[in-house]
């Protein structure tokens, strides 16, 4: 059998990166994959020549017609995107252009090259904002607040993504990734932030003090390789233009994550709440029901929260 063409968008990324690893493990894949001009290749360097990465930009659709065209993915993973919040403050219009504009410019193209591949798009919960208490845990039905510039760019691809299956019976699939970390998270998210602070102090590089912001806050954290495990899942099983919620279905207060980290340390450290790392509006709390996905895929997450932030910790500490 032929191996199954795949476009991976973001693929030099922190879940693309991932995805591909997965992809080549399991085999019976070609790969392509985004990735902009000049952006950083290292998540991507041990595995390069087993893919290939095509120069286009999201941004630019004639790079990115005539990369479609000439690949005709079957699947397309859809994950580029501007990904961190706080940066949707700074950079609004950015932000809604690449994620807004950009997935309409691939729905486009694969739309105009006139092919039908199965299409995943990484929306996210933070489309769901605000949730009151009594909407806990959330369900793909509950209503859309969005908190941020970059939750509204979410809403609108995801809505855009049902639009196209709408309009033109494109087999697009949403899933709604709550959050997820593991090694190779992007060093702003908090996470990874709070990884890399405690390498840096065992390694007598910062002075014992983390910098925090909004510790209140709760999220509902799956392990990234569940997560890519998860994506792939949904192009072989789920029901285009449907959306599904991708979570563990249980949430940890970031101050907890904190000490659990901390916990993995002999380090003492002081708390410092850093004004910088406080949002206009924070989503305060983030739990979401996977059974949609889970009943239509079988997934579930196999990776303790407790083994992710260790493999993250060790992560950073090989690199700091
Ligand atoms: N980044 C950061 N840095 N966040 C902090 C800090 C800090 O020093 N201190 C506390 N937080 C709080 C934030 O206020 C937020 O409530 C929570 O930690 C998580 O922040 P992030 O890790 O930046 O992620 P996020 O929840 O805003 O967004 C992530 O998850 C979404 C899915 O829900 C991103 O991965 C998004 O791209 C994704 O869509």
């Amino acid at each position: 059998m032929l191996d199954k063409k795949v476009l991976i968008t973001g693929i030099a990324g922190f879940a693309g990166s991932h995805l591909a690893e997965l992809l080549l493990e399991k085999g019976g894949y070609e790969i392509y994959g985004l990735c902009r001009p000049r952006s950083k290749t290292d998540h991507i360097e041990a595995i390069k020549n087993k893919l290939h990465l095509e120069d286009a930009d999201l941004l630019d659709s004639h790079s990115l017609y005539t990369t479609v065209a000439r690949i005709k993915p079957d699947y397309i993973f859809h994950l580029a995107a501007q990904s961190f919040v706080p940066t949707s403050w700074v950079s609004p219009s950015v932000t809604l252009e690449v994620n807004i504009i950009g997935s309409a410019n691939l729905f486009e193209a694969v739309r105009q090259v006139g092919i039908d591949p199965v299409i995943q798009i990484a929306c996210s919960s933070e489309e769901y904002g605000l949730v009151h208490p009594d909407e806990i845990p959330i369900k793909e039905t509950n209503p859309l607040r969005p908190q941020s510039p970059y939750a509204v760019s979410k809403v609108a691809m995801d809505y855009l993504g049902y639009q196209y299956f709408c309009s033109y019976n494109m087999r697009i699939i949403r899933t709604r990734g709550f959050n997820h970390t593991g090694p190779r998270r992007g060093e702003t998210f908090v996470t990874s932030n709070f990884a890399k602070q405690v390498a840096l102090i065992e390694r007598g590089k910062q002075e014992a003090v983390i910098k925090v912001g909004n510790l209140d806050a709760e999220r509902d954290w799956t392990d990234v390789r569940d997560m890519v495990r998860g994506y792939l899942l949904a192009v072989e099983k789920c029901d285009p233009g449907e959306e599904y919620n991708v979570c563990s279905g249980r949430a940890v207060k970031i101050r907890d994550m904190l000490d659990m980290l901390l916990s993995y340390s002999k380090v003492k450290v002081d708390i410092r709440e850093d004004a910088s790392r406080m949002r206009p509006s924070d989503v305060p709390i983030l739990i979401g029901e996977n059974k949609k996905f889970v009943d239509k895929t079988g997934w579930k997450p196999e990776i303790p929260f407790e083994k992710t932030m260790e493999d993250l910790l060790n992560y950073w500490r090989e690199r700091v």
